[in-house]
């Protein structure tokens, strides 16, 4: 039998021997659940670079390699030959569906995607002009007003019916958020159409005149859906987790997880990184930028590079990068002045010292905004609509999360550099 893994510390010269745990693929992770009660001591790690929070089967991450996995499958494969829903149901349940699964789960995802009429009145209650995001957090937040019927975590069933609840009715609810602030009337969702094509309805169509759906572009639509559906343990993840750590109802953990998506250095990239490209405007001020963002002195960044666990191409961006190439020629968009900057920036980046040296490449977020904006969508819907592709990836870390027997409240510790005890001083004496 194989000796279990220990590795040994010293601490205020005791030795304390603290379980190695060993995953499928990757690093070993030092279990360091007993040390504060052996060694009287806590680790730091702000920003958890070195910190597993949880055991999860869902998604795997090589940053090195540059590889995304969803319960093992490729993302590459998964992007080419399966659809959203079909990812969805694999995220959720860990297995591909066979065509019988598969069929009524999207039929059961389709026929949820009508959102209660009384929901209206409370979009009516945002000022016009707010940003889609704002609108989402609170929309989707306020569910659990609506719908009490799924907010027992306890009860597998309620757990179940609002993890559909969220995939189907995200979409609407981020194309609603979209028609509020142009002050479009809202559209509800078609039942003929399949999960991207019925966003694009929704966003794009209009009473007064007939609507046609263009199918590559509901394809590229779905792609964009799957390549951002999950992504292990991400800030916004993480803190769908945190929330539900303390028993909240679904609805309350995900507008969490949508509220700490929108910073920009997470979901609000996509937007960030097209304005930025469309800042710099022209291929020969990229110099200007790329000087910008090595300074030390200017909180510049170059938006949509760089990414805490790829150190290698971010996969995702290289489909979406094939995805833009598409979706502009299907548009019969030639010389995009955007793309092109967004092309040479790449290559100048990726042959910069400073880039190559600190392993900064394109993530996701470098070529999603292009294609985005090719459809017709406003930069502010960049970030809802990451959202509403992540929900899944959030639900589905949820559930997994609530099935852990080691499950606890997520309560990290401090490392105290505040003032020592002292008295109140009265103010007088101050
Ligand atoms: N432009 C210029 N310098 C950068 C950039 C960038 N985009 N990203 C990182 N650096 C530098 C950074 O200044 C630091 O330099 P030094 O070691 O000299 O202090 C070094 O690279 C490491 O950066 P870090 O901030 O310590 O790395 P991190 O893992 O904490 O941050 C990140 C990762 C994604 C927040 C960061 O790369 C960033 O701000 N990128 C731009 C925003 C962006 O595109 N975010 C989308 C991420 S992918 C989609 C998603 O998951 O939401």
């Amino acid at each position: 039998m194989a000796e279990a893994k220990t590795a040994r510390i010293t601490v205020k010269d005791k030795e304390i021997d603290l379980p190695v745990l060993t995953p499928t693929v990757g690093p070993e992770c030092v279990d360091i659940r007993k040390l504060y009660g052996q060694g009287g001591v806590f680790t730091f790690d702000p920003g958890f670079t070195s910190t597993a929070a949880c055991e999860s089967a869902i998604t795997y991450i090589d940053g090195d390699v540059g590889e995304l996995w969803y319960r093992g499958y490729p993302i590459e494969q998964l992007a080419e030959k399966s659809h959203y829903l079909e990812v969805c149901y694999l995220l959720l349940n860990g297995e591909l569906p066979n065509a019988e699964q598969l069929e009524k789960f999207e039929t059961l995802i389709t026929r949820h995607t009508m959102v209660h009429e009384q929901m209206h009145y409370f979009f009516r209650g945002f000022r016009r002009d707010s940003h889609p995001m704002a609108t989402m957090v609170g929309v989707v937040g306020a569910m659990s007003a609506f719908y009490h019927d799924s907010t027992d975590i306890n009860d597998p069933v309620q757990r179940e019916i609002a993890s559909h609840r969220l995939i189907a009715k995200l979409p609407t609810i981020a194309a609603m958020a979209y028609k509020y602030s142009i002050g479009q009337p809202f559209v509800y969702p078609r039942n003929e159409l399949d999960y991207a094509s019925n966003f694009l309805h929704m966003c794009f169509s209009v009473p007064a005149e007939k609507y046609e759906v263009n199918p590559a572009l509901a394809r590229a639509m779905d792609r964009i859906f799957t390549l951002h559906a999950d992504h292990e343990q991400n800030a916004s993840t993480s803190t769908v987790r945190l929330a539900g750590s303390s028993g909240a109802n679904p609805f309350a953990c995900i507008a969490a997880g949508i509220a700490c998506l929108w910073g920009p250095a997470h979901g609000g990239a996509n937007q960030a990184a097209l304005e930025m490209l469309q800042q710099i405007g022209s291929v020969d001020r990229i110099p200007e930028y790329i000087k910008r963002a090595k300074d030390k002195d200017d909180p510049f960044r170059l938006m949509g590079f760089g990414h805490r666990v790829y150190k290698n191409f971010d996969p995702r961006a290289k489909i979406m990068k094939e995805s833009a190439d598409e979706v502009l020629d299907i548009l019969g968009i030639h010389n995009n002045p955007t793309l092109q900057v967004a092309k040479e920036l790449e290559k100048i980046a990726l042959e910069d010292d400073y880039f190559v040296s600190k392993k900064l490449y394109p993530n996701v977020d470098f070529y999603s905004g292009i294609i985005l904006s090719a459809m017709g969508f406003p930069t502010s819907m960049f970030t809802p609509i990451f959202a509403l592709s992540r929900t899944v990836g959030w639900i589905s870390q949820w559930k997994e999360m609530l099935g852990d027997p080691d499950n606890k409240i997520g309560r990290p510790r401090q490392l105290y550099v505040g003032s020592d005890k002292r008295d109140y001083v009265d103010v007088a004496k101050r």
